[in-house]
């Protein structure tokens, strides 16, 4: 009988728990994953062997959710700003006037400096490498990159098939889960690319990404009304951006870790 309790008590915990972590987890899972994976196949043979080192054989696609684990922790609140930038639309980050508390682009810097000064431990190297993977793939994310007055869509609320939810969460999760593929299967099945679309894609500099990035924040936002019900026409005309911002976001990230390990 006893244990009987504990387990209908342990359960209630896990339903609420999950509840809570439920409500706003970047890309989610599965995106952030694939974007790991997907770097996974562009990283020089001397870099995945420093990386393996660091993260004792942890995968990019394990590592990449880390930036969310943390976030509603609050020994980590410094962070919190570095997930996403708001700039005006159709003013470039250059521009744009700075979250004093820092923004995606300053943070992906400060991990990178600091995963390149001599003087940081083995330790700090590793938290700073899992939070560059988290946050390339949040710059990907075009509700990361979009407008201020609404959080990048989190209070631009509507329904996606009938139920209640918002315009950030749809282009985090609602459209990846409904596509119903594993991180695995979206990583094997992104669109088939030449070298040289590989060295396109990888040029230019993270505020040339960050500024590319609104250019679909923008699209998205368009996409949709306040109130509106999206339903399958949704995916079918925006799920495409969604795979290519993933196979960037991932390719991407292998730039940088080549840069920053070989
Ligand atoms: N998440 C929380 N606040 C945000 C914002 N202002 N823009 C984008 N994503 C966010
Ligand atoms: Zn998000
Ligand atoms: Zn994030």
């Amino acid at each position: 009988m006893k244990s009987g309790k504990t387990i209908y008590i342990v359960l209630a915990f896990l339903v609420t728990f999950s509840t809570v972590n439920a409500t706003s987890p970047d890309w989610g899972a599965t995106g952030h994953r694939t974007i790991g994976k997907i770097a996974e196949d562009y990283l020089k043979v001397k870099t995945k062997r420093k990386i393996a080192e660091l993260l004792n054989g942890q995968s990019l696609a394990l590592v990449s959710t880390f930036g969310d684990d943390i976030k509603s922790d609050k020994r980590y609140r410094e962070f919190y700003t570095w997930h996403f930038v708001n700039m005006p639309f159709g003013v470039s980050y250059q521009d744009s006037e700075k979250n004093k508390d820092g923004d995606l682009v300053t943070g992906i810097k400060k991990c990178k400096e600091v995963i390149l000064n001599v003087n940081t431990n083995k330790e700090d190297k590793a938290f700073y490498l899992k939070l560059l993977v988290h946050l390339m793939g949040d710059l990907h994310q075009p509700m990361h990159v979009g407008r201020k007055e609404d959080k990048g869509g989190n209070t631009f609320q509507l329904q996606w098939f009938d139920n209640g939810t918002n315009l950030h969460s749809v282009w985090d999760s609602k459209m990846i889960n409904h596509y119903n593929m594993t991180y695995t299967e979206l990583a094997e099945n992104a669109d088939k690319i030449t070298k040289e679309q590989v060295k396109y894609l990888q040029n230019g500099t993270i505020e040339d990404w960050v500024n590319e990035t609104q250019t679909f924040a923008i699209k998205a936002y368009e996409s949709a009304e306040i109130g509106e019900n999206l339903r399958y026409n949704y995916m079918y005309e925006n799920f495409g951006l969604v795979r290519s911002q993933l196979q960037k976001g991932g390719i991407r990230l292998a730039k940088l870790l080549n840069e920053l390990f070989s």
